[in-house]
């Protein structure tokens, strides 16, 4: 049994459907990059496992029991953290005060607290006691991605963390998903960047207009199998 599962989810705005019954497994300790162009579903499909966006209580199992529908404050508890896209920091509040926030969503110890977190992130240590609106792109994606660990998630969510920021901040930030995967922590990723989430990634599904158009290990997916997956067309 996997630890996290969809099974045929669908997502609705109204009468407007944007995630057409996607399977998507996530087994214990790995890390998943979900891959697809703008409007693909990805976050629709993210934001329903954080309990954003509703969906059916079958359609999400947790250690194999149905979490769907979930409202967004009690899934953080149940142990599914989202780091949301465009990082989502309290403006008013210092960096140390998001990351506390963060902690509200604990119910387990699983070994994230304010030091361990400065540990992967030793500049937010320098700034802790800072504005977050005064940091750079990179150091509030750090802060953002502290927040949703400091509720030590089984699963930790991310949402385009390499979006706006420079390639070799990119590298930063997903040096620090790979340590966040050795210390045990699983982690499922939504990106448009394919190198940052074919390197990142164990297992990849690629989303096109709300469906499931590929999946396998990045080693195994030929580029014209992901281009053809990713726009629905090839070079060939
Ligand atoms: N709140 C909303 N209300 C109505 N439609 C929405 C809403 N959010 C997203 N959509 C629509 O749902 C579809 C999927 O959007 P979604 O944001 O999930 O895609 P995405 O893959 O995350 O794209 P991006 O890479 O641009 O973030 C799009 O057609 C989008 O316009
Ligand atoms: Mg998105």
């Amino acid at each position: 049994m996997a630890l996290l599962e969809t099974h045929e989810i669908e997502v609705f705005y109204g009468d407007f459907q944007a995630v057409f019954g996607i399977d998507v497994s996530v087994e214990e300790g790995e890390t998943v990059a979900i891959i697809g162009a703008n409007g693909a579903g990805k976050s629709s499909f993210l934001n329903a496992l954080a309990g954003i966006t509703p969906s059916k209580p079958d359609a999400i199992t947790l250690d194999g029991k149905p979490v769907g529908g979930t409202p967004a404050y009690e899934m953080v508890k149940k142990g599914i953290a989202l780091v949301p896209e465009g990082r989502k920091l309290y403006p008013s509040l210092t960096v140390e005060e998001n990351l506390l926030i963060g902690a509200d969503g604990k119910t387990v110890d699983r070994g994230w607290n304010l030091d361990e977190i400065y540990r992967l992130f030793p500049i937010l240590k320098e700034r802790a006691k800072q504005m977050s609106t005064t940091l750079s792109g990179g150091q509030q994606q750090q802060v953002s991605i502290g927040r949703a660990l400091m509720a030590n998630p089984k699963v930790l969510l991310c949402d385009e963390i390499s979006l706006g920021l420079a390639p070799t901040i990119v590298k930063d930030v997903y040096a620090a998903v790979k340590e966040i995967q050795a210390r045990g922590t699983t982690v499922l990723l939504v990106e448009q960047d394919l190198s940052a989430a074919l390197g990142a990634a164990d297992r990849v599904y690629c989303f096109m207009e709300g469906r499931v158009t590929l999946t396998g290990r990045p080693d195994e997916l030929t580029k014209d199998q992901i281009q053809h997956a990713y726009f629905g067309m090839s070079d060939a």
